[in-house]
């Protein structure tokens, strides 16, 4: 099958696009690049996941380009799509709330829009975990309220759903939104956790474990493995016809003093921790139901977090530094 994935260069993209190719689907990448982190690390990404391999089509376009984006379908005739592109980051949101919406919001709509205009069979849509609203009952169910949301991210995700149900209703498209529950796994995004705790006790700089306030609850994640996450993925991608909204996560939700101790395990070194207070915009605790996944989708996770930390920790030494000695251009957008 002909398959367009966007944001095919992202740190999901780049596993998404390698299972594509492996069982043989032709595969067209569009993605800008952009300078949320250093582009010249998902240039590195995609040589090193994709080596050894078949190659993808990769377009330097930005889905929030219409005439672009139009020409990038004219060329790659996609029979599918998985949508991945958008700006990511909870906190980096609040303070550029256009940029967000501009390449987020219009940037899905101009997806779907091309999707109906060229006869596309099938659209997957990168959704998160951060559209349900604060205290949702753990787990979060797919049909929980999602009236309000925390962040300009957040809001940007659960708008490309209602669009996405929009143009299913309207035209007919199949579309699954799958909900992600925090992504990790080698090469992943250097504004999380998990790359940002590595790098900090390595470096012997503190740690932020974060509380709702002094003596407070703990922030947990459920954290999950990016290839569980592909297999999901793909199996959306599978499924022919209607609309659907489907949680992608591993179901074990990790408090951050565990998480911190396996990958001070991982390291053979300990950190030095630093209580804060939650940020504007995160939530407390998440943890995805997987009851629809696993119906819908057969989605198991197979990837616990003690073995994903130490395969985390292992690529960062063994594979991330000696790439990387000075590491990563500063990010404009994350401190
Ligand atoms: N990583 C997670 O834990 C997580 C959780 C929930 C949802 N998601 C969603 O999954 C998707 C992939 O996230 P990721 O963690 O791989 O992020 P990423 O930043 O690594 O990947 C996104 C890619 O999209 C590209 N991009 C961004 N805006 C674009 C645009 N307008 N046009 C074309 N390309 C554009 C970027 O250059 C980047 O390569 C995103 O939609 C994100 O919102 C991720």
């Amino acid at each position: 099958m002909r398959i367009l994935v966007t944001g095919g260069a992202g740190s999901i993209g780049v596993y998404v696009v390698r299972a594509l190719l492996n069982r043989g689907d032709d595969v067209t990448i569009v993605d800008t690049f952009n300078d949320f982190y250093d582009p010249a690390f998902k240039r590195a990404r995609l040589a090193a996941v994709l080596a050894g391999g078949r190659s993808p089509a990769v377009l330097g376009v930005n889905v929030a380009d219409a005439p672009a984006l139009q020409q990038s379908f004219a060329q790659a005739r996609p029979e599918a799509i998985i949508h991945l592109a958008a700006w990511p980051g909870v906190r980096p949101s609040i303070a550029h709330p256009l940029l967000y919406t501009r390449e987020n919001v219009e940037g899905t709509v101009g997806v779907l829009h091309a999707a109906v205009q060229h006869g596309v069979r099938q659209v997957v849509f990168a959704s998160s975990s951060s559209v349900y609203p604060k205290a949702t009952p753990l787990p979060f169910r797919e049909d929980a309220p999602c009236d309000t949301t925390l962040s300009p991210y957040s809001a940007s995700k659960r708008a490309g759903e209602l669009y996405a149900r929009l143009y299913h209703d309207l035209h007919g498209l199949s579309v699954v939104c799958v909900r992600f529950f925090t992504v990790y796994g080698p090469w992943i995004r250097p504004d999380m956790a998990m790359w940002k705790f590595t790098e900090r006790i390595i470096r012997g700089e503190p740690v932020p474990l974060r509380r709702t306030g002094p003596g407070g609850a703990e922030v947990k994640r459920d954290f999950t493995y990016v290839e569980d996450i592909v297999r999901g993925v793909l199996s959306a991608l599978d499924r022919s016809g209607g609309f659907d909204i489907i949680n992608l996560g591993n179901n074990t939700p990790v408090p951050l003093s565990r998480f911190v101790r396996l990958i001070e395990e991982a390291l053979g070194k300990s950190a030095i921790i630093h209580e804060e207070e939650l940020g504007a915009g995160e939530e407390i605790a998440t943890a995805a139901d997987l009851t629809h996944a696993r119906e819908a989708l057969g989605y198991a996770p197979t990837i616990a977090i003690d073995e994903g930390v130490r395969r985390f920790v292992a690529w960062y030494q063994k594979e991330f530094l000696p790439k990387f000695p000075n590491g990563l251009a500063p990010s404009p957008y994350w401190a």
